[in-house]
């Protein structure tokens, strides 16, 4: 975290200044429900408290002049003081030797546009290999944590081109982050959901808010990056990966490309797991594919000590002899806890009989790390509840991509789960709490499948073909219609 000193002037909309300089994520997208953006009045008079800050501030934030920066308003000159993430984090994969000795090279730059973070891959076109990867935080953070909110703000009028340059705004930081050779770049991929998708190109996202799910297209889109703001030369070609369906949008395509899909051979599962869960099954040479609401809970929003993964968040969960350890990203003093965590809690309070097979958590709250005086971790009924709402969810989704194949669970051959979170993924616990089947089947993490599908469609002609194989072979099975979902998701709700 940075903490900076920041000075809105009298009259202004605080909510709008901060989104505008890219100060502050608003998660819930400025509602005032989700408390996390929260900071300190330093001078000025910020109106009295709303009712959303009555009932989120403890009474020492309230004496602290802590506020909710969504609720305040500028009555005079205001000084604030903002705890802002750092934009850009460590790429989480290391950086290759000799990726700055990229002089003469055509390089190509493949993006997965995530509705959090941003990841690129900077590669040598001429050998395939890449050179960099970096991941930054996604500026359009500020218009809300999920893709609803966002969408929800570009039906005001200019909101789809603000949302347009937020998102460009991100992707320039990242490719400066790569290299300082931009005018290198000869082709760009992008890999996201239908919706970021949509954003990259500044078209509208109306009727992929709303059942049934519309996107304005589908096939991949072939632009000047340059004209959309890429500090790239003109004509320089981006190419977007091929929506699948109007919720399963070219993330999924990339990922199903990068782990081979049609090879894996018939009952491979992938999962994605973010706000929403995308599942996809194999099956007699078609990939059902289905979009389940998973809610945030897994990225660390939705929860009451909810935080992305980074300094300060627990990131794991663990028992020793009755007692429970925890290991906090940057080995800080613990601020909150992260997705993959959280289902690591959950296992553990089950395995000490703290929650109880229908969810139900002994005591108000269950601290992990510290205590009430000293601001500590904790654990409260309704992120318990919120938990088993992702984990079923997530697993009704399956039955129900199974069960449109026509084939059983016992056919699943193999479970893939793309994103980050799928590292750091606990097996053993994902089981536990029911989140993933208790198969004798490899579960195997396979990272950010998204981005390595795009940059398979930039270096390779035949992988884009082979996209086009995976989009002609897709199957939508809508979950709101199918009984065995909503059988399932009932069923699911409780713990095994
Ligand atoms: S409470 Fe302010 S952004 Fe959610």
């Amino acid at each position: 975290m940075e903490e900076r000193k920041i000075r809105c002037p009298k009259g202004a909309d605080v909510k709008e200044f901060l989104r505008e300089n890219s100060l502050l994520f608003f998660d819930c997208g400025g509602r005032g429900t989700c408390g996390k953006c929260r900071g300190r009045v330093l001078k000025g008079d910020a109106g009295k408290l709303t009712k959303e800050e009555e009932t989120l501030l403890t009474e020492k934030e309230k004496a602290e002049n802590v506020r909710l920066f969504c609720q305040i308003r500028a009555v005079t000159d205001l000084e604030l003081s903002v705890e802002r993430e750092k934009p850009v984090f460590v790429s989480e994969y290391p950086e290759q030797k000799g990726s700055c000795g990229c002089q003469e090279k055509r390089l190509g730059l493949a993006l997965d546009m995530g509705t959090t973070t941003l990841a690129g891959l900077l590669v040598d076109l001429e050998t395939g290999r890449a050179l960099a990867e970096k991941t930054v935080w996604n500026p359009q953070g500020c218009y809300g944590a999920d893709i609803i909110s966002r969408m929800q703000y570009c039906l005001q009028p200019g909101g789809t081109e603000r949302m347009q340059e937020k998102l460009i705004e991100g992707l320039r930081e990242l490719l400066g982050c790569l290299t300082g050779q931009a005018e290198e770049i000869a082709r760009i991929t992008a890999a996201g959901n239908s919706a970021m998708t949509h954003f990259l190109l500044g078209r509208k996202t109306d009727t992929l808010a709303y059942a049934p799910f519309q996107p304005e297209f589908f096939d991949s889109q072939n632009v000047d990056a340059e004209k959309l703001g890429f500090p790239v030369p003109k004509g320089t070609e981006l190419l977007t990966l091929p929506l699948l369906q109007g919720q399963i949008g070219g993330d999924i395509t990339g990922a199903l490309l990068s782990v081979d899909i049609f090879e894996k051979g018939e009952g491979t599962l992938l999962f994605d797991l973010g706000t929403n869960g995308e599942i996809a099954f194999y099956w007699k040479g078609k990939i059902y594919v289905c979009s389940t609401a998973a809610g945030p809970a897994l990225e660390g929003a939705g929860i009451s000590c909810g935080m992305r993964a980074q300094a300060g968040a627990i990131e794991s969960v663990w028992l020793t002899g009755g007692n429970i350890f925890t290991k906090v990203i940057g080995n800080r003093k613990a601020e909150g806890i992260c997705g993959s965590a959280l289902i690591d809690a959950v296992s553990v309070l089950l395995d000490l009989g703290k929650i109880h097979p229908d969810g139900y958590l002994e005591g108000d709250r269950f601290f992990l790390s510290g205590t009430e005086e000293s601001g500590g971790v904790f654990l409260t009924q309704e992120d318990i509840r919120q938990y088993q709402l992702v984990k079923a969810a997530i697993r009704a989704g399956m039955e129900a991509v199974v069960h449109a194949a026509d084939a059983e669970q016992k056919d699943i051959s193999g479970i893939y789960i793309a994103g980050a979170f799928g590292n750091s993924l606990r097996k053993r616990n994902a089981v536990r709490t029911g989140l993933l089947p208790d198969l004798s089947v490899e579960i195997t993490a396979v990272g950010n499948a998204s981005l390595k599908g795009a940059a398979l469609v930039l270096v390779s002609e035949n992988a884009r073909k082979y996209v086009k194989k995976i989009q002609d072979s897709a199957v939508l099975v809508p979950l709101a219609e199918a009984e065995e979902f909503k059988e399932a998701y009932i069923r699911e709700m409780g713990f095994p």
